[in-house]
């Protein structure tokens, strides 16, 4: 599997795969959950290729760019073990050389939740995503559902800008004990792992509760909220009950509901959510 730094050479490479193409874009630190996608990727297409970069413009001043967990040998033993063609390994300086000023910029849907506690991620995330598929011109992209604004952004940003691609979303990969897979559960200290359980423990509750008939979202939100708060550990960032297309939060659940939430476990602030349709 070749490791490639540049864009040009990356172009060049590209150019060589002949039928589809699915790219698994990651920042790294790769566990089972990131697997599930390129596993995925590996099934829909020819070939399958992947860039692990850890975009500096999608963390804030204040979060946690230079501790991200970072192993980037495992990484790609990891990739090569899955079949991948190639890896696209940029440097911050090939992706954003100097004078860099251009930005991809979603309105509205990028205010809410995530981007109302993260002002600058999704504009750092469009604009890393819109590049890497202007240079690797994938057939097929692969987010995962644990993101679910993320996934909810990239795709209007793959309509509205008429991208020539199709971004599938793939499930939530899930510990035995339900805790959403994710790179920043290393940052767990073994009580916080243990209280970091409610998260998926109060989307479960919202959906035993809209199984039982209740809609009102207010209701559903303030059983979350006093499930979560039982764990010391726990500081909620925000719990939403939101349509699952604008993202706008709703008082009765008439139609697909995205649930979702914020907490800090410790140092990790920890994201989850699930759909009721
Ligand atoms: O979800 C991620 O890992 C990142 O936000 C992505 C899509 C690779 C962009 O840097």
């Amino acid at each position: 599997m070749k490791v490639i730094k540049t864009i040009s050479e990356v172009k060049k490479e590209r150019h060589n795969l002949k039928g589809t193409v699915g790219l698994f874009p990651t920042l790294g630190f790769l566990h089972e959950g990131h697997l599930s996608l390129v596993r995925q990727s590996v099934r829909d297409n020819n070939f399958t290729i992947s860039s692990v970069f850890v975009n500096p413009m999608q963390f804030g001043p204040s979060e946690d760019f230079d501790s991200y967990p970072r192993d980037f040998d495992r990484d790609l033993t990891m990739l090569e073990e899955e079949g991948v063609e190639f890896v696209f390994m940029p440097s911050t300086q090939e992706m954003y050389p100097e004078g860099y000023d251009t930005w991809v910029d979603i309105e509205n849907i990028t205010g809410k939740l995530e981007g109302a506690s993260r002002p600058t991620h999704f504009r750092g995330v469009t604009t890393v995503v819109a590049k890497l598929f202007n240079i690797l011109e994938p057939t097929r992209a692969y987010f995962g559902q644990k993101d679910a604004q993320q996934l909810a952004v990239i795709k209007k940003m793959v309509k509205e800008l008429n991208m020539n691609l199709e971004v599938i979303a793939c499930p939530t990969v899930r510990e035995p004990d339900g805790l959403a897979m994710s790179s920043r559960n290393t940052y767990l200290k073994p009580d916080e792992r243990k209280a970091a359980t409610v998260l998926y423990r109060s989307l479960k509750l919202a959906e035993k509760l809209y199984f039982e008939g209740e809609r009102d979202a207010l209701k559903i939100r303030r059983e979350m909220t006093s499930l979560i708060q039982q764990q010391p550990a726990a500081n909620i960032d925000y719990i939403s009950i939101a349509d699952n297309e604008t993202l706008d939060e709703v008082d009765k659940i008439t139609r697909p509901v995205l649930v979702s939430l914020a907490v800090k476990i410790g140092k990790p602030r920890l994201i989850d959510n699930l759909v009721l349709e």
